[in-house]
């Protein structure tokens, strides 16, 4: 294997104990982002993955899945939309509600965002419980979308967010 292959990029990300609440450990990606050559492995490996599904677009999910989405766009030679949160893009927008462990949330996209039946693959940074994620899939189809797969840098395997969602995914740094 090459150098970029065996880069352990773990050892870029730090950890933050009790953020944003006591008792939580926080993945940060500021220092993986600051890391020239790490992050350029980063996306140098999700779009191995995400390019075998064939996609026509990529999607990412407000805020954090921008700064994966738009570097793999361009890798790709791939358009980029976004959902967001609600009340931020003009224009016409779909949106989907969602429940919170406390409360409820919205997610928006622009109505042409997508042509009915483009391939498209959801980026976000980090798989939790799959809430998020399963939103935007669920709003994607709702435009039509066929979402052939979510990709993240980082999954929390031990949070089984991948079991609430129904497609392919992908994720390149994992914690048990
Ligand atoms: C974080 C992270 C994912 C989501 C994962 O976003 O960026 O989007 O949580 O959690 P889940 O799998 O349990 O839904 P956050 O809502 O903190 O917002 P941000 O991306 O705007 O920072
Ligand atoms: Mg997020």
């Amino acid at each position: 294997p090459s150098d970029s292959d065996t880069m352990d990029l773990k050892r870029v990300i730090r950890n933050i104990p009790d953020f944003p609440k006591p008792g939580i450990l926080f993945y940060d990606i500021s220092t993986l982002l600051a890391d020239a050559p790490a992050w350029k492995e980063t996306v140098r490996r999700l779009a191995n993955r995400v390019r075998a599904y064939q996609p026509d677009l990529l999607v990412g999910i407000e805020s954090r899945g921008f700064l994966s989405a738009a570097p793999l766009a361009v890798e790709l030679g791939l358009g980029f939309a976004m959902i967001r949160k609600r009340g931020k893009l003009p224009g016409t927008t779909i949106g989907h509600d969602y429940a919170l462990e406390y409360g409820e949330d919205r997610v928006e996209i622009q109505a042409d965002a997508v042509k009915h039946g483009q391939r498209v693959v959801l980026l976000d940074d980090l798989l939790a419980t799959g809430g998020t994620a399963a939103a935007g899939i669920t709003l994607l189809r709702s435009v039509g979308a066929e979402v052939v797969s979510a990709a993240f840098i980082i999954e929390l395997a031990f949070l089984r967010g991948r079991e609430r969602l129904d497609v392919a995914v992908d994720s390149i740094i994992t914690y048990d």
